[in-house]
């Protein structure tokens, strides 16, 4: 199974093995990793599933649809490397992905 290393805003890691198919913020909620809320269950319509993705794994994430990038703009301090991790959808391809949780969800 992929490993996906999640850090929270105080520099707390989190590594865990995350099932191909579910997404990454299902893959935070699964494993009570604090940081990522996930009000709206997934639907793209609230920003609190939101990260920061670590450089190296920008490129190779599926691109951003105008629904996450509309939704982004509401996220706390949103930046070049921001994703709604609800819309990143876990396959082998991501094993080894790092994100870092924003200081706090909005
Ligand atoms: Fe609400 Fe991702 S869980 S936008």
């Amino acid at each position: 199974m992929p490993k996906i290393t999640y850090i929270e805003h105080d520099g707390t890691e989190h590594v865990v093995e995350v099932a191909e198919g579910l997404s990454v913020m299902e893959g935070a909620v699964k494993n009570a990793i604090p940081g990522i809320d996930a009000d709206c269950g997934g639907a793209c319509a609230c920003s609190t599933c939101h990260v920061y993705v670590d450089p190296a794994w920008l490129e190779k994430l599926q691109p951003k649809e105008a629904m996450e990038e509309d939704m982004l703009d509401f996220a706390y301090q949103p930046r070049e490397n921001s994703r709604l991790t609800c819309q990143l959808k876990v396959t082998q391809a991501l094993d080894g992905l790092v994100v870092r949780m924003p200081e706090k969800q909005i």
